[in-house]
């Protein structure tokens, strides 16, 4: 069942090409803006927890700043030669506000 939940300010998501990290209901995601669109990920890598809202953009994934692991936005999946996953949420803005549905 979907739980929408405010993550950001629409005016503090991240800008073109970049990621943050933010916080919705205990749950700490990462943030990108790839192709104008924002996608919402587990922040935490699954290689040793690195903080993917810390890391940075590379085409349509997000890559983790500890030993770069590159994450597709889209699906979750690591890009080989690594292997693993990480959860999508998807997200939408509504008003002044960046929603994630963590159902
Ligand atoms: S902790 Fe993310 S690649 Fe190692």
């Amino acid at each position: 069942m979907a739980e929408w939940v405010r993550l950001c300010g629409a005016e503090d998501a991240p800008e073109e090409g970049n990621v943050m990290e933010a916080e919705a209901k205990g749950v700490t995601v990462c943030v990108a803006r790839i192709a104008g669109k924002l996608a919402a990920l587990d922040n935490w890598c699954p290689h040793r927890r690195g903080p993917l809202g810390q890391g940075w953009v590379e085409g349509e994934s997000v890559v983790c700043p500890w030993h770069s692991w590159a994450f597709d936005v889209h699906s979750g999946d690591v890009l080989p030669p690594d292997r693993g996953h990480v959860a999508v949420f998807p997200v939408k803005i509504e008003g002044a506000d960046v929603l994630i549905d963590l159902g």
